[in-house]
């Protein structure tokens, strides 16, 4: 725990945020503290760096608490609940690399449902019942229908929304064994962009996996060409289309499920889907980013990337209806936010 910080004793609610040094965690614990809770951090840096805490406090004022723990480590994570007193969890430790899962499977359902399960135990030991997890839209697989809703069927493909999947189960039944827990599943789509002041946003290590990182890396001259994974879909123009949403939205989407897990909409586990609604195209992303940016990104249409989907983009009306929380922000602010960043920051953190 050598890298634990520690802040003045907090009246407010403490929440844990596993994860919470990541892309989307540390958005997240801003979005906390500017709605006056008081976020734990607990992470193992494994995909994040610990310089993000001095943006958290630039940009709040506030450095969160922060404890270098593997969540696999039941005893130092007990720890954790020993000192503070923890209201609530908002669990987004994991890994989250589909080509990689594929690859190195035992390394994605040890980490990810050992995390879990070593979590939901040492919350139970400590009577804390409500919980937070960060699902995906992966869990839908290739969906019969668009926009998808949070009732259609799941046909997980990779062993990363396998662990979505089985994390979900393991929840629910925890729920059966013990009705006094609240749990919200949330299924991500596609989360993009940064903080707006620039000074946080994604740092995906080695070469980026996904859309919008690459192209942004693109723009500030890190690689020569964004590839595009096919032209021949049935879409708008051929490429795929994906429901993009600013990671800001998402974060303060979690604060929304926050404050409503204490009430009795969540005296089941809700799935609840977090998007915003609308369908883009590689294309489109690639041309919004251009303007955002002023840069010419240059690309080359290459085949397919094996196991990828034509269309997803989410059904909302769940999250409007249990959540009373839509997102705000367009795709010029996902662009305009994730340029500042990457332009600020062009290495990272
Ligand atoms: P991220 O990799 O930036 O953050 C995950 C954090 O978890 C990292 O800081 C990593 O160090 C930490 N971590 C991993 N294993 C750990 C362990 N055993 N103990 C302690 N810390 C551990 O990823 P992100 O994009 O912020 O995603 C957060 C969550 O949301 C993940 O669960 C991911 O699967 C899910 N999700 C992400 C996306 C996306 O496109 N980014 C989409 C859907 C769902
Ligand atoms: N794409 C390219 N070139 C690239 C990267 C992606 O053309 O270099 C295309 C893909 O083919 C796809 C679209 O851009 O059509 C988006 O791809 P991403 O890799 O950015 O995102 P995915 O929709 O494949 O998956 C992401 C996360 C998953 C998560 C899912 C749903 O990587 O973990 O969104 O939330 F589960």
């Amino acid at each position: 725990m050598n890298l634990e910080r520690r802040t003045k004793k907090s009246s407010k609610r403490s929440v844990l945020v596993t994860g919470g040094t990541g892309y989307i965690g540390s958005h997240t614990v801003v979005a906390l503290i500017a709605a006056g809770y008081n976020p734990i951090i607990a992470d193992n840096l494994s995909n994040s760096k610990a310089s993000v805490l001095k943006r958290i406090e630039k940009i709040t004022g506030k450095l969160p608490l922060f404890y270098k723990i593997d969540l696999r480590n039941t005893t130092a994570l007990n720890k954790i609940f020993q000192k503070n007193s923890i209201t609530s969890v908002i669990h987004f430790a994991g890994f989250k690399a589909v080509g990689e899962s594929v690859a190195e499977p035992l390394k994605y359902y040890e980490n990810n449902i050992q995390s879990a399960i070593s979590l939901c135990k040492v919350m139970d030991r400590h009577k804390v019942k409500k919980i937070i997890f960060s699902s995906s839209a992966s869990v839908y697989g290739e969906a019969s229908a668009n926009p998808i809703k949070e009732s259609s069927a799941t046909a997980t493909t990779n062993p990363y929304a396998h662990t979505k999947l089985i994390i979900e189960e393991i929840l629910k039944s925890v729920y059966v064994a013990d009705p006094e827990w609240r749990i919200a599943l949330l299924r991500y789509f596609n989360p993009v962009g940064a903080h707006e002041s620039g000074l946080m946003g994604e740092d995906p290590q080695g070469i980026p996996n996904n859309l919008m990182p690459y192209i942004s890396q693109v723009a500030v001259g890190r690689h020569k060409k964004v590839n595009i994974f096919g032209n021949d879909y049935p879409t708008v123009d051929g490429t795929g289309v994906r429901d993009y949403i600013h990671v800001m939205d998402l974060a303060e989407g979690h604060v929304a499920a926050l404050k409503k897990i204490d009430t009795t909409i969540f005296s089941v586990p809700r799935v609840i889907n977090l998007g915003t609604g609308k369908g883009r195209s590689v294309m489109e992303i690639l041309r919004a980013f251009e303007k955002a940016s002023g840069k010419v990104i240059s690309y080359r249409i290459t085949k397919r990337r094996p196991g990828d989907i034509a269309v997803c983009y989410a059904d909302t009306k769940l999250a409007k209806k249990i959540l009373g929380w839509k997102t705000k922000r367009n795709l010029a602010d996902m662009c305009n936010d994730a340029w500042r960043w990457q332009s600020q920051n062009p290495k990272g953190y």
